[in-house]
């Protein structure tokens, strides 16, 4: 299938939601405990999967303003006002303190794939963290990229018992992020109508998210 019609969603940090943009139209599902019964992540052969590190930024952020030229309206962030960004930047958003997240690049010969999760920074959202930026270029798309950057972030936050809630934004066309979403157990709990406004067009958000670590709520 295609998917260039499909190419919207979102994949930034948010790092606060208005309030009255959840809707409670489900509660958050739960991760499983094991990642065994989940779908494994299967990549084509020759692509593999690591964590990227400040030493990957200039190819980081070459794939990066790629995705935001080629996907829009997939992220929050535009190619126009991160152009600038000098790759040397970019390198502190790849070197992260031990527990504060990480970014995930699938390779061929060169990067072709990437995915963050950042935990967030204020005191009383410290058990949240926000999954952004999955984006794989066109030609090493369904070969099982996304599904295998996305399965070594949960992996991440699952061995993490202070990360309690995952959460996302995709737009609300993007079926193919929303089915890789839904798959690995993400809810879908709010609708947010044009969140993003991209050469003229408006797009909504599906605000999704899935319990990490079960704890009551009043804990
Ligand atoms: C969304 C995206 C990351 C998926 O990456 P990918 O490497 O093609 O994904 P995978 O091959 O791992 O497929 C994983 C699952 O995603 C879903 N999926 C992927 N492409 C799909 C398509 N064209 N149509 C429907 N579902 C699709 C399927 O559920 C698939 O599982 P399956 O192969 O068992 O059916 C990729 O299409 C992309 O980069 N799109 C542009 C940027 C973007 O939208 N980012 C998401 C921001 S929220």
């Amino acid at each position: 299938m295609g998917t260039g019609k499909l190419a919207a969603g979102l994949g930034d940090v948010r790092l606060g939601v208005k309030s009255g943009v959840f809707s409670g139209e489900a509660l958050p599902k739960k991760l499983p405990l094991s990642f065994a019964a989940m779908k494994s992540a299967t990549l084509s052969p020759g692509l593999s999967v690591r964590t990227l590190t400040p030493e990957d930024a200039v190819e980081y952020w070459t794939l990066r303003l790629m995705g935001l030229q080629e996907s829009p309206a997939a992220f929050g962030s535009s190619y126009e006002e991160s152009k600038d960004s000098p790759a040397a930047e970019q390198a502190k958003r790849l070197a992260f303190a031990p527990g504060e997240g990480l970014v995930v690049g699938v390779f061929s010969d060169h990067l072709v794939g990437l995915g963050g999760l950042s935990r967030c920074e204020r005191l009383k959202e410290r058990h949240k963290a926000w999954i952004w930026g999955l984006y794989v270029l066109p030609d090493f798309r369904q070969r099982g990229a996304g599904r295998a950057i996305m399965v070594q972030l949960l992996d991440y936050a699952r061995v993490n018992p202070t990360i309690v809630m995952i959460n996302l934004t995709v737009t609300t066309t993007n079926l193919a992020a929303k089915r890789l979403y839904e798959d690995l157990g993400f809810s879908t709990i709010g609708h947010e109508p044009k969140a993003l406004q991209v050469g003229g067009a408006y797009y909504d958000w599906n605000h999704m998210s899935m319990e990490c670590h079960p704890v009551s709520s009043d804990t």
